[in-house]
């Protein structure tokens, strides 16, 4: 492979993909697709779809199978550095076996809670393969929260915060007024002590089954815990994503 196109293609929505990223979809000739083998149907529907609605020209798919990795590990960032590295042979062998163009497409932008520019880094350190890459930005599952209760995310003139459900565990660090939560599979929102906070709470954003709920945070946490406990059981998983401000 001479060059690979890193393709950020939004958060759930079709129309967010970019003319940028429909521009360089159009010079791939192979699109690696990674998973782990148990991808939800619906986002490889999406995925699909927005190749077939947007490929003027032959493609290929190259599917790249991901090894497995520890999810309770007692040492985090070795064993995901393990993983990364076990990656990235995977992906070396895959690359190595083509000539033209390749893609990958990255849900919602490969700069957030992604690892495949990670990725793509340690296959080039490793010496074995050599090739261009560029990155193409795409809408964010914050900007799709953001655009879809309408918020600005920053108080005037005030940082944001970005962080994950683990981290919230122990509530707002001191200092932090917003933060947006993502990758949170255990409501950690309710750990928020602060009686003053606010969320607004979006799931499947731009998807057909979205479901958005917001207010004060004591009012409304036990609402969202069941819908979105109600909805994880019948769809069989769910993505969501908060704001939260104290
Ligand atoms: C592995 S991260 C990938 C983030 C992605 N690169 C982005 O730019 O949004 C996955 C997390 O993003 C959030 N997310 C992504 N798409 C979403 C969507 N359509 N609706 C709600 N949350 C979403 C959820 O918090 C989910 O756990």
């Amino acid at each position: 492979m001479r060059e690979l196109l890193v393709i950020g293609i939004g958060a759930g929505d079709p129309d967010q993909v970019t003319i940028q990223a429909v521009k360089a979809m159009n010079r791939a000739d192979v699109f690696f697709v990674i998973g782990k083998g148990d991808e939800k149907q619906e986002l490889v529907d999406l995925r699909t779809s927005i190749l077939a609605e947007h490929m003027d020209r032959e493609y290929r798919i190259v599917d790249i199978l991901d090894p497995p990795r520890d999810r309770t590990p007692s040492d985090y960032t070795g064993v995901v550095d393990d993983w990364h590295d076990r990656r990235a042979q995977v992906f070396e062998e895959k690359f190595a076996a083509e000539d033209g163009v390749g893609a990958i497409l990255v849900w919602g932008d490969p700069s957030l809670y992604d690892s495949t520019l990670r990725i793509v880094e340690r296959v080039l350190a490793r010496g074995n393969v050599a090739f261009d890459y560029t990155v193409i930005p795409g809408v964010t599952s914050i900007q799709a929260l953001a655009a879809q209760h309408r918020i600005v995310l920053n108080r005037i003139g005030e940082p944001l915060h970005v962080t994950t459900g683990r981290k919230l565990r122990d509530g707002l660090p001191d200092g932090v007024g917003t933060a947006v939560v993502m990758l949170d599979a255990e409501c950690s929102f309710t750990h928020v002590p602060d009686e003053d906070a606010e969320i607004w709470w979006g799931a499947y954003l731009g998807l057909p089954d979205e479901v958005l709920i917001s207010g004060k945070l004591r009012e409304v946490e036990d609402e969202i815990v069941r819908v979105r406990a109600e909805l994880r059981e019948r769809k069989g998983w769910i993505m969501d994503i908060y704001l939260i401000r104290r």
